[in-house]
């Protein structure tokens, strides 16, 4: 059968258009976090694949009938939950040339464009970062992968182990490596450290101090410590933007201790990064010039359709040392004049995803993405202001950024576990409303609401609602 679309794709095209800007002008009207119970999507759709083509009509219907009521709805501008992605007009579009080119990148040569606007637009990336040029970039799909790659990196840069031949196995003799990260960083570094080797006895836990960032001290202590126990220390996580809270590790201090005794500092901004490109948040770098690699998520907070992560590094020839291999049917003449992306990471196939940096920064300008971001951290500190001034809540973190950490209180309740238990179901009314979706995380044993206001299409207006919500079922809900 000949598959005519490509010839009038704007016959069909259409039809996709018009539904992607009635589902963003409806976005409202649907329950933020959809209310379908499990297998209910599946038990609606064939267990068999159609024999026959089906028109896109019949396709369409489905999506509205099917799939619609089972998604949950990110663009939602009452969508607070986890770390929050939104797409963006510019993102969606460079998605479809993307498909529509669909070009793998593995080399400059199987797509030079591809390897090109890649360098150019993290370049551009780096500079509203404030980064120096001593640090190069790369595109991944998630942070979990650019923490992964980093830590390989960093198991690379032993230059004694040389792990990437032998394996672990062959270096049976030497001290186990240990890898430090706080105790409030993601669950990426210790996946990345499985996927490494490291293992996760090799991942020591720092405390944090009482606003949840690592103690530097604490750090000094456990790697001094691990030396004399016969660990050998490789590379530390600082974050920037930790997941419960936002929490800003003291990079500075920590970078200062990386080098002394000469492991790998990777910082994980996996969320928060992108709120440097504000001049005045310019702080929430300080040290991390120091760093030797460091990831920045464009598709949490900067408008861009999942996925799309940034690892950058100063230490690109490491990273190829750690990845590169070149089969004969890879080799190209061009080697040694380009840079060829499949070098620097597991993955040989690449997605042309700097297409989607391209437009973004391109539509919005960096004044533009200045602006939005500036007025999220204004809408975050005007949310925290009003839980600080209200005797019903109390902030369980401070706000460095637009994520707001609180729980009810009452004066019928007075341990952390009834009060764990009716913030929980103060939480699970909110979100059974339909009208906004909030997530959880536990500090110090309490059960801890979170509002992470980072999308697009969020404006002071759904704030106001969330606030208006959230008192209303505290009324309800109170014993
Ligand atoms: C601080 C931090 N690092 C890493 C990640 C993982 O991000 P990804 O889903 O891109 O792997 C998250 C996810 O929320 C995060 O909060």
């Amino acid at each position: 059968m000949k598959d005519k679309t490509s010839e009038n794709i704007s016959e069909f095209g259409i039809l996709f258009l018009n539904w992607v800007e009635k589902y963003f002008n409806n976005l409202e009207e649907f329950p933020v976090l959809s209310n379908t119970k499990p297998g209910n999507i599946k038990k609606q759709l064939p267990t068999n694949p159609p024999a026959k083509s089906e028109s896109y009509e019949n396709i369409i219907s489905d999506l509205n009938n099917i799939i619609l009521p089972g998604v949950t709805h990110w663009n939602h501008p009452k969508f607070m939950a986890y770390f929050n992605s939104t797409s963006s007009d510019p993102g969606i579009f460079a998605e479809l040339v993307s498909a529509a080119f669909n070009t793998n990148g593995m080399l400059w040569k199987s797509n030079p464009a591809s390897t090109e606007l890649e360098e150019v637009t993290l370049n551009w990336f780096r500079k509203m970062l404030g980064l120096s040029d001593n640090f190069w970039g790369i595109i991944y799909d998630l942070a979990s992968s650019s923490t992964m790659h980093a830590i390989v990196a960093a198991r690379e840069n032993l230059d004694d182990y040389a792990i990437r031949e032998k394996g672990f196995g062959g270096v049976q003799n030497k001290p186990r490596l240990r890898l430090y990260a706080s105790e409030q960083a993601h669950s990426s570094i210790e996946k990345g450290a499985i996927v490494a080797g490291i293992g996760l006895e090799g991942v020591r836990k720092i405390k944090v101090d009482e606003n949840f960032r690592m103690i530097p001290k604490e750090l000094g202590n456990a790697i001094a410590e691990d030396k004399l126990n016969g660990w050998k220390p490789f590379c530390v996580v600082a974050t920037v933007g930790t997941t419960s809270t936002t929490s800003i590790d003291p990079v500075s201090e920590i970078s200062k201790i990386c080098k002394t005794e000469n492991v790998w500092l990777h910082v994980d901004a996996a969320h928060a990064g992108v709120a440097a490109i504000v001049p005045e948040m310019k702080y929430l770098f300080d040290g991390v010039e120091n760093a030797d690699s460091i990831v920045v998520n464009p598709h949490k907070w900067m408008f861009t359709p999942v996925d799309l992560s940034v690892l950058f590094t100063k230490h690109k020839g490491i990273l190829k040392q750690a990845f590169s291999i070149i089969p004969e049917y890879l080799k190209t003449d061009e080697d040694n004049e380009v840079t060829n992306f499949m070098d620097y990471g597991i993955q040989l196939g690449r997605r042309f995803r700097s297409l989607k940096l391209w437009f973004i920064i391109r539509h919005y300008g960096t004044e533009g993405i200045i602006e939005i971001i500036r007025e999220h951290l204004r809408l975050g500190k005007m949310f925290s202001n009003w839980i600080v001034e209200n005797p019903n809540f109390e902030l369980l973190a401070p706000t460095p950024l637009s994520t707001i950490c609180f729980r009810a209180i009452t004066n019928n309740l007075k341990s952390d576990e009834e009060l764990n238990l009716f913030n929980k179901k103060l939480m699970d009314n909110i979100n059974a409303t339909g009208k906004v979706f909030l997530s959880h995380t536990v500090l110090n044993g309490k059960f801890t609401i979170r509002v992470v206001i980072s999308g697009i299409r969020t404006e002071e207006r759904h704030v106001m609602e969330i606030f208006g919500i959230l008192n209303n079922e505290y009324k309800k809900a109170k014993i």
